[in-house]
């Protein structure tokens, strides 16, 4: 399964992604790692592995952009890893059911921005992450995989976004090892793992 991974951020959730490949654990190989932000620590964390690292400079039509670097690529799977831009019906429809995005809390409860903090100022005791499909809505397609994480007194958003991001970077690669293995099934929205060797 070959996979091109999206990032606008940090790149912790890349590492984890890169840290599993070279172990032998992700089930495919990163052909290559796209951003749209100059600085992103993901585009040095990708170069350091050795991966092609590339800034989309979206120049006028985004969507077009996106395809045309995706095409370079020809990836089974896309993987969105703290990709801040929302992907544009064309690129969802060219590559349904085969792009994932991991969010910081049990959807469908506080998707879009700062998760972590309306969770904080909703008062929840328990937050986690979802990895899911991406569909045409904001966090809204189907779900492959959640994991809880406890909200804990005293918490101000980075420190449960800090416990929720650890959590993420053990569920991602697990979900999508799932993906690129064939071991996962859409049956509408319901999402069914197959058993299999882990
Ligand atoms: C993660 O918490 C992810 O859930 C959200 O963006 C954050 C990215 O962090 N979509 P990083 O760049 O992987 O460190």
């Amino acid at each position: 399964c070959r996979m091109v991974v999206m990032a606008s951020g940090a790149g912790t959730n890349l590492q984890a992604l890169l840290d599993a490949e070279a172990a032998g654990r992700l089930g495919g190989q990163i052909a290559a790692v796209l951003s749209d932000r100059p600085g992103a620590g993901a585009l040095e964390r990708a170069r350091a592995a050795g991966k092609p690292a590339i800034l989309l400079r979206p120049a006028g039509d985004w969507d077009r952009a996106v395809l045309d670097e995706l095409a370079r690529w020809q990836p089974d799977l896309v993987v969105l890893a703290g990709f801040m831009r929302l992907l544009g019906p064309a690129v969802v429809a060219a590559y349904r059911n085969r792009i994932l995005n991991i969010h910081p809390s049990l959807l469908p409860a506080f998707p879009g921005k700062d998760a972590p903090r309306r969770a904080l100022e909703h008062g929840v005791k328990v937050t986690g992450c979802t990895v899911h499909f991406v569909d045409e809505g904001v966090d809204t397609g189907p779900i492959l995989l959640q994991a809880a994480v406890p909200v804990r007194d005293g918490d101000d958003p980075q420190t449960l976004h800090r416990r929720i991001q650890r959590v993420e970077h053990r569920l991602y690669p697990a979900a999508v090892r799932l993906v690129a293995t064939g071991r996962v099934r859409l049956e509408g929205r319901r999402v069914r793992i197959l058993k299999g060797p882990s």
